[in-house]
């Protein structure tokens, strides 16, 4: 297995099986550490610099979060904007990085352009760790979501995941890529003109995934262990910013999943995950049903970076 000392976390596509469960012993080792509230002087003396060019209320703050648990040191700029990367400079990716590099010793950049934190990570020395990058991928979340499932589940194998939303999303992109080291099935289901770019599949293919397309969740829903949900109403991954104008769209019934849906037919141990934000297509009522699983995921989210942190940076081997 490849050390993660020093290491970029920028793909789940380059992950094998072994560094997979890595992270998740690692992640078992601290938990108890953040379910106690504790904080620990593991990364005393270090200092995570975080980079986010797109808003963000889980990722950045539950990185955050971790670093505090470790006792190490956070800073970063509360809005990119008010860098000189947002102001007339458009100060590029290059000479931003080069520079923050001398400012902490790991780098949690979000952006709004896919491969953004890859080309940071040339110019950093400190290991860069991708907190969402465009369309591109969300490794962290998704090691977050794949950690909860094996918690919950006893196992990533032999389980079918349906996945619902909108194909483009980082968080798809992730977890289809890390399913390739799975004895996993997915379903996944969205929209006609958010569904699987061809270059994707073809990425798919020649990871030996395996993955059917279906139109309508209530139609496969009776065959998932795991129901992976994002948004089809939603922002432009692309855009730095985008707030909300008028009245939204409402989400398509095919792409709902509602509690009287899960009563008539889901499996009984079947979970929900979200990464969150939600729109309509998670219904609220959904929170106080045995599937729901996305507030545990929520606080596996700082148990996941607390793991990803020590690794990068040394603390654990
Ligand atoms: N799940 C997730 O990426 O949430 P944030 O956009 O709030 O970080």
């Amino acid at each position: 297995m490849r050390s993660f000392l020093g290491r970029d976390i920028l793909s789940l596509k380059d992950f094998g099986r072994d560094e997979f469960e890595r992270v998740f012993q690692v992640a078992d080792d601290l938990k108890p550490i953040a379910r106690d509230r504790r904080n620990t002087d593991t990364l005393a003396g270090k200092t995570l610099l975080t980079a986010f060019y797109q808003p963000s209320t889980r990722t950045r703050l539950s990185t955050e979060a971790a670093m505090h648990r470790l006792g190490g040191h956070v800073l970063g700029f509360s809005d990119a904007k008010m860098t000189r990367a947002g102001d007339f400079y458009q100060e590029s990716i290059k000479d931003t990085f080069h520079m923050l590099e001398y400012y902490g010793d790991v780098i949690a950049i979000r952006h709004f352009q896919q491969g953004a934190p890859a080309e940071a990570a040339k110019w950093a020395s400190v290991p860069v760790i991708n907190c969402g990058d465009g369309w591109g991928e969300h490794p962290t979340q998704v090691l977050t979501d794949l950690y909860t499932i094996r918690c919950e589940l006893g196992t990533l194998d032999g389980l079918t995941y349906v996945l619902v939303g909108d194909m483009r999303m980082r968080t798809m992109h992730s977890i289809l890529y890390a399913l390739s080291q799975f004895d996993a099935e997915a379903i996944v289901v969205g929209p006609p003109e958010m569904s699987l770019l061809p270059e994707f599949k073809a990425e798919l293919d020649a990871l030996n995934v395996v993955y059917r397309e279906a139109g309508d969740v209530r139609d496969v829903i009776e065959e998932a262990d795991v129901i992976y949900m994002e948004p089809v109403v939603q922002a432009d991954y692309a855009a730095s910013r985008e707030e909300r104008k008028g009245e939204t769209a409402l989400t398509p019934p095919e792409y709902v999943v509602t509690r009287e849906l899960l009563r008539d037919k889901a499996m009984r141990h079947s979970i929900i995950l979200h990464s969150l934000p939600r729109m309509d297509e998670l219904p609220a009522d959904v929170d106080a049903t045995r599937h729901q699983r996305y507030w545990v995921e929520a606080f596996n989210g700082v148990v996941m970076r607390m793991s990803l942190l020590s690794l990068v940076l040394g603390a654990a081997e």
